[in-house]
């Protein structure tokens, strides 16, 4: 099943619409035409995840991957800043959840290999059940992520700062 759902006109999302489908969406699309929209996006998506879960977002450069974590870290309540990974290529943030107690911010664009994120601790980290794990271009470690379950999100650059956004 595919929903689709767009932001209406004050930026917003319809979280009536989100929450009602929450259990049942295996597919989701949204076109954002700012980067608020994507924050926002990212906000109510991190209501759908849970400690355990490894989200991988794909997308190129610039296409809004960390304007999405930094949603999401709102959506689980996280007060620090959200800076990207690029350099430090992981960053953890206690969370004060039920169910989440660790946000893991990876970034893989600067790795060199994926021994290079081993040795800092990767493992104890991927798939652990009360930390949610957030990968920028999974594709460079799919060799760590091959035998774990994940939910991939994909953004798309538009035209005039419009980002198509899937999650599968
Ligand atoms: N609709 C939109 N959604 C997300 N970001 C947008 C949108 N329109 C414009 N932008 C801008 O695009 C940029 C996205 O940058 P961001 O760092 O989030 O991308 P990224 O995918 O993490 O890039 P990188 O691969 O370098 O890590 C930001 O400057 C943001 O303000
Ligand atoms: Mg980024």
């Amino acid at each position: 099943m595919a929903i689709i759902q767009n932001i209406g006109e004050n930026g917003k999302l319809d979280n009536l619409i989100f929450t009602e489908f929450i259990d049942s969406i295996i597919c989701m699309q949204i076109i954002t035409k700012t980067t608020e929209e994507t924050t926002e996006f990212g906000k109510n998506l991190a209501a759908q995840l849970n400690g355990g879960d490894i989200l991988l977002l794909e997308g190129e450069l610039g296409a809004g991957k960390t304007t999405l974590v930094k949603g999401l870290a709102a959506g689980l309540n996280i007060k620090y800043e959200i800076t990207s990974p690029t350099f430090t290529l992981m960053n953890t943030y206690p969370v004060d959840l039920e169910k989440i107690k660790n946000l893991v911010h990876i970034d893989t664009y600067r790795l060199k290999d994926e021994e290079e994120l081993i040795e800092i601790g990767v493992e104890d980290y991927l798939g652990k059940p009360d930390t949610l794990c957030i990968v920028e271009w999974p594709e460079k470690i799919a060799k760590l992520l091959n035998d774990k379950k994940t939910t991939i999100v994909t953004i798309e650059h538009l035209e005039n700062n419009q980002r198509k956004i899937n999650k599968k």
